[in-house]
């Protein structure tokens, strides 16, 4: 290493915002590979990718999340910009992809039914960060629009499935439960105003207002002081409507018949106040996430939301899942990936040399190959050794002697032959240059 970089000592200025993280190449390219695994998967299941912008009106994310809910009470990284507009950095996928669903007229008789999209990119909450929760993280999400039929929830809830596998990620739990109908909730609600009324002060403070505005967001509190009342709080199964159950009893049924293996979880809520009929959460426990069980992937149905947004009565289901979780599981099942031989090195021994070795890289590069060379003034040995270290599989040197005649001294390192090429070969025709001598070499 250069002695400059030995002996100064560097003092870090900024650091990263709480909660977030670099991706360095070697995890970028575990991203990568997950994302096109991924996009595999919807390629089958005909969905077709959607990018819609990172921040919006705050107004889009507060309707749809629901006033009572974490994202809306606590986690918004919301800010007015500079034309006093009151905006929001997504904190989910959902609310975007509705709306420009409504905008764009997604619903109209030229579009594919059900409408199929999927997205990946960075949401943001503002959350206490802990392992596999962050304040800027990554999602993986699909939504589909414009069928009612329970045959899509579980085709959702198998895409799920197949997308964690394909990725390498077994092990999975899967609990379903329903949260019905308008008229299912209305009557679950008034259930759960009468159980909890008479207990008011056992509950939290923020349960006490979650009474008021939306008593089913108590099923969902994490405070230790509302957990014995919630336990013994009514079921919603105990409430459903006839098309309510019978909805959720073909969901059931189709899942069976896919062998898919769930238990249904009738306290589960979910997060988010868009949702009715069907939803779900997979989950798996692993070392990783400090052997606790955690959930990658949660979503379900939320009919009337594209309504709520100034659109036709269109139905819809999807499902976001946590990358960084998925990551965590991912690398621990697979080391980090090895890179990839580098093709050619060149070795340039003088100034002059140096410009035509980057003339020989371009040309090279331009064939497809990759190539690297000296940008530190290294000796011929310290250029030699770096070829070695980045596993060159074939090393040019260009000296005097070289450049005189117009010639590259070519070295196949896997077998030590050298052999000279006039420039013109190397600029007009690597890839034979190459099947020469890295392939042949390889028989
Ligand atoms: P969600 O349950 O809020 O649903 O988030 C989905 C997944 O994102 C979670 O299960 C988790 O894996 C991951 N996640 C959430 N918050 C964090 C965080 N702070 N750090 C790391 N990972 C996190 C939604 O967002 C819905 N939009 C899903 C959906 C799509 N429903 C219908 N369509």
């Amino acid at each position: 290493m250069c002695f400059l970089f030995r002996e100064r000592k560097t003092t870090v200025k900024y650091q990263k915002p709480k909660g977030t993280a670099d991706i360095l190449p070697a995890a970028a390219e575990q991203w990568d590979t997950v994302e096109a695994k991924s996009r595999e998967v919807f390629r089958r299941y005909r969905y077709g990718e959607i990018r819609v912008p990172l921040f919006e009106s705050y107004d889009l994310y507060a309707r749809s999340s629901g006033d009572t809910s974490d994202i809306v009470t606590k986690e918004m990284y919301d800010f007015d910009d500079k034309g006093g507009r009151h905006m929001a950095l997504r904190p989910e996928g959902t609310a975007g992809v509705v709306r420009a669903y409504v905008e764009n007229k997604l619903y109209g008789p030229e579009y594919p039914k059900p409408y199929r999209v999927y997205y990946m990119g960075p949401m943001f909450r503002y959350e206490r960060p802990q392992s596999g929760r962050q304040r800027e993280f990554h999602q993986i999400g699909v939504e589909a629009f414009g069928s009612e039929s329970p045959l899509l929830d579980a085709e959702t809830i198998q895409l799920g499935v197949d997308l964690l596998h394909n990725v390498g990620v077994h092990g999975l739990r899967i609990a379903i439960n329903t949260l019905g109908d308008p008229e299912t909730r209305t009557a679950y609600h008034h259930a759960l105003v009468d159980y909890f009324k008479p207990h008011l002060s056992e509950l939290s403070a923020d349960s006490q207002v979650r009474l008021e505005k939306n008593p089913l967001r108590i099923l969902d509190s994490k405070d230790p002081q509302d957990k014995p009342l919630v336990a013994d709080a009514p079921s919603i199964l105990d409430y459903l409507t006839p098309a309510a159950a019978a909805h959720f009893q073909a969901v059931k049924d189709a899942l069976d018949q896919l062998h898919i293996a769930y238990t249904v979880d009738h306290t589960m809520v979910r997060g988010l106040d868009y949702y009715n009929h069907t939803i779900f959460e997979i989950m798996t426990s692993s070392p990783a996430f400090g052997n606790k069980e955690l959930t990658v992937l949660a979503g379900g149905r939320y009919d009337g939301l594209v309504e709520q947004f100034g659109g036709p009565a269109v139905p819809g289901v999807g499902f976001g899942l946590g990358v960084e979780r998925l990551m965590l599981l991912v690398q621990e099942n697979e080391p980090a990936p090895t890179p990839a031989p580098l093709n050619v090195y060149i070795a340039a021994l003088s100034e002059k040399a140096g410009i035509q070795a980057l003339v020989l890289a371009h040309a090279i590069r331009e064939a497809g190959y990759t190539v690297d060379m000296d940008f530190l003034n290294r000796k011929a040995k310290g250029q030699f050794k770096t070829a070695n270290r980045e596993n060159a599989q074939l090393v040019i040197t260009l000296g005097d002697d070289e450049l005189a005649n117009q010639q590259a001294s070519i070295k196949q390192m896997a077998t030590g032959k050298q052999i000279q090429v006039p420039f013109t070969t190397v600029t007009g025709d690597f890839q034979r240059l190459y099947a020469d001598l890295v392939e042949e070499g390889n028989n």
